[in-house]
């Protein structure tokens, strides 16, 4: 199965069990007991007028996809989160990794980029984005006028996927509960997602990045921005335009003005 059809296979998945355990299955078009009983009975389409008029069969509606709704996380602090994560083996990454990268910056910052997962260097050191796509993302947050200081970077998983592949959701599912309780603990003003990982993770979405990015949304109600990773930007420099207008429209928000 390529990895497309794996991650919607995980989302539906993931679908499937909430809905099961809310007791509906609207989206088997199946439902329970429950909320057959509590749904109002579907009145039969009124008679038509016109013998001679086309009768128009209702279209069934489709079946809502209806997202599982997040429960708060407990803020707690980062190095409580970093304790509880220790020496992890949850799942397979931990096998080739060297260091865990659990994330750095200011704990106090109001701005936090999430990326992907540890490149080599990152592993080596133990510090996100230090290599050459975090070069290219320390350049992005100077222009944004912060400093890497300023704001807390981190990334979905914390150790490095073999010859930097994309993690696999099973890695992602099991890292994912430390990337958000950083984030309830740091609560910032503004989340920026970089790439289809951080994005698609977070705001549990399946839309492409390309769609997602320089729009708006929220994660447990604080704004996020989706937008390009780095190490794209660094195989795609004409896209950099782009992801320069989502990190501009951040700016706004924190009363700094970018050069267009
Ligand atoms: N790419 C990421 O997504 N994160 C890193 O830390 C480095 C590269």
């Amino acid at each position: 199965m390529s990895d497309e059809l794996k991650e919607i296979a995980t989302e539906l998945r993931r679908h499937l069990a909430w809905q099961e355990s809310d007791g509906s299955r609207s989206i088997l078009g199946e439902r329970t007991a429950k909320t057959a009983a509590a749904a109002p009975v579907a009145k039969a389409p009124a008679p038509v007028a016109k013998a001679a008029a086309p009768v128009q069969q209702a279209k069934p509606a489709a079946p809502a996809i209806v997202k599982p709704p997040e429960a708060p996380i407990a803020r707690r602090p980062l190095d409580e989160i970093r304790r509880e994560l220790g020496d992890c083996q949850r799942c397979k990454l931990c096998n080739g990794r060297s260091t865990i990268v659990f994330g750095s910056g200011n704990p106090r910052a109001e701005l936090v980029f999430v990326g992907e997962g540890p490149g080599e260097e990152e592993d080596r050191q133990g510090v996100p984005f230090v290599g050459k796509a975090g070069q290219l993302l320390t350049k992005m947050i100077e222009a944004m006028k912060f400093t890497r200081d300023d704001v807390y970077i981190c990334n979905v998983v914390k150790c490095r996927p073999p010859n930097n592949r994309n993690p696999e959701p099973d890695e992602i599912e099991a890292c994912e509960p430390f990337l958000k309780a950083q984030l309830a603990s740091l609560q910032p003003k503004v989340i920026v997602a970089l790439g289809k990982f951080a994005t698609q993770t977070l705001l549990r979405d399946q839309t492409s990045i390309t769609r997602l990015r320089g729009q708006w949304r929220e994660y447990q109600g604080i704004p996020l921005m989706p937008t390009f990773h780095p190490a794209y930007l660094l195989r795609q420099p004409e896209e950099k335009r782009l992801a320069w207008l989502d990190l501009q429209e951040v700016m706004k928000r924190f009363g700094k003005k970018g050069q267009q």
